[in-house]
């Protein structure tokens, strides 16, 4: 392994190393956070200045790391952060946590992980631990990061080690979190594997190490890709149940009682979050120049797209019922996050639904926790109560089925519901349109 392995390996298992996050966002914060609980010092870098003085003084903005979390690691020097990436001459470990969207062409954004690298390289020195966690296509790895890292002259696996590890988290989810989600890790070498997994199992409960950085590439995109078309393939059960008048909540939750090989999904007003409508376009460009159509990825995609048409449907459908048309009715949507008890609208299907209703006429307001304002349109749109209005308003859509709202005092307040998320499942009343 080169004379590099050996001490930074006794410096992890010591908790001596100097660990680093590029990225202080949903993933990197918590990331960071297990780190230092396990008690190593963690130094954060983000290109956000305002992002790193919240964090230096404890205030936590990602719901899943309490202030009360943070503070103190803050406060025993186990925690800081900076937008000065000169601190990374300091460092042994640096993962790398910084957004990949999409282009407008729907072809992977590379520059984010591409300007974290050009930094990592200009403070590059002997002995570091570089990680890749970004969701990304097979082979940004070996072929992206790689090469930029070895214009130092180091060789990898040897004088430094590299690998991917595939970023699992799922926001809100009260029971797995950074810490107790399976940690799957591919170095380049063999050497980047042991010492790559080494670092985990100091702070994660469990390591999964893969033979290849494009294996755990794929994993990610595996998962998300079956997330993405079992969601497509219900939607579409979802548009064909409405078609035959068939309650299809009644019928997926009848279908979960098998005990083997089935497992749930459930229809919704489209996809939202950075993940699932993002990921499996990574994968479909990347096979695209291998010469392979990335077919189911496509036709999900194109049937996930159609659902805030759907739901847009369905409200202009239950106006007519009561003799209304949409142009000027008031519509209010309740929850406008990607999905229930999140802070994060990136993507959400409610800025799709919201939109299509405006451009139909509609009058529209919002409620929503944790969004207190959205631009729509161009125009800054603020949350209001839903006691404030509900009864007001020509129909309600729940988009998302935040657990924090009154369903019971909504149905009550309520002229005509379109709950898109069953989230008035036990509820019956000629108010309600389910999707
Ligand atoms: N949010 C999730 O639930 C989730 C789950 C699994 C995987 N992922 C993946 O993890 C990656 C990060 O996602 P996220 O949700 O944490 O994004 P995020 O937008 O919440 O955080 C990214 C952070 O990186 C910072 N940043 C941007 N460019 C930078 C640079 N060059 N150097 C340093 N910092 C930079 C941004 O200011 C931001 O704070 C993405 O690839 C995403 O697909 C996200």
């Amino acid at each position: 392994m080169g004379s590099w392995g050996q001490p930074l390996e006794e410096r992890i298992r010591s908790r001596t190393a100097q660990v680093g996050i590029v990225g202080l966002g949903y993933v990197g914060l918590p990331l960071g956070v297990e780190f230092a609980k396990a008690g190593f010092s963690v130094t954060g870098i983000d290109v956000s200045e305002s992002k790193a003085a919240q964090v230096n003084a404890g205030d936590s903005y990602v719901l899943d790391v309490p202030s009360a979390v943070l503070r103190p690691l803050v406060e025993t020097g186990k925690v800081r952060a900076t937008a000065d990436f000169a601190v990374l001459r300091e460092l042994d470990t640096v993962n790398i946590c910084v957004p990949t969207p999409l282009r407008k062409t729907k072809d992977p954004d590379m520059s984010y992980i591409d300007a974290a690298c050009r930094e990592i390289a200009r403070y590059f020195h002997p002995g570091m631990l570089i990680i890749l966690e970004s969701t990304t296509y097979p082979g940004t790895t070996d072929e992206f990061v790689l090469p930029m890292l070895e214009r130092s002259g180091m060789r990898v696996g040897q004088e430094f080690f590299l690998c991917f590890s595939p970023e699992r988290v799922d926001p809100g989810n009260p029971k797995y979190q950074t810490s107790n989600i399976p940690k799957v890790v591919g170095g380049i070498t063999p050497a980047c594997t042991r010492i790559g997994s080494l670092f985990y199992e100091q702070a994660l409960q469990n390591v999964v190490p893969v033979s290849s950085t494009k294996v755990a590439e794929m994993v990610k995109l595996l998962e998300n890709t079956f997330r993405m078309i079992n969601i497509g393939l219900v939607n579409e059960m979802a548009l064909m149940c409405d078609r035959m008048g068939i309650n299809v909540w009644e019928m997926i939750d009848a279908a979960a009682t098998k005990p083997f090989g089935f497992m749930p999904f459930y229809p919704g007003p489209g996809l939202g979050g950075h993940c699932i409508p993002i990921d499996p376009f990574y994968l479909s460009w990347k096979t695209r120049q291998a010469g392979i159509e990335a077919r189911f990825i496509e036709l999900a995609g194109y049937i996930n797209g159609q659902m805030p048409h759907f739901v847009v449907d369905k409200v202009q459908n239950a106006l007519n019922d009561v003799a209304k048309p949409l142009k000027g009715s008031r519509i209010h949507v309740m929850g406008v996050a990607y999905k229930r008890d999140i802070d994060d609208l990136r993507e959400s299907p409610a800025l799709d639904v919201m939109h299509l209703l405006k451009r139909r006429g509609a009058l529209l307001s919002y409620s929503d926790p944790y969004i207190p304002q959205l631009t729509l349109d161009g125009q800054e749109v603020y949350a209001v109560a839903p006691e404030t209005v509900a009864a007001e308003a020509d129909c309600v859509v729940i988009v998302t089925d935040h657990s924090a709202f009154d369903y019971a005092a909504l149905l009550e307040q309520a002229r005509l519901i379109v709950d898109t998320r069953n989230a008035l499942k036990g509820f019956t009343s000629e108010k309600i349109v389910r999707l």
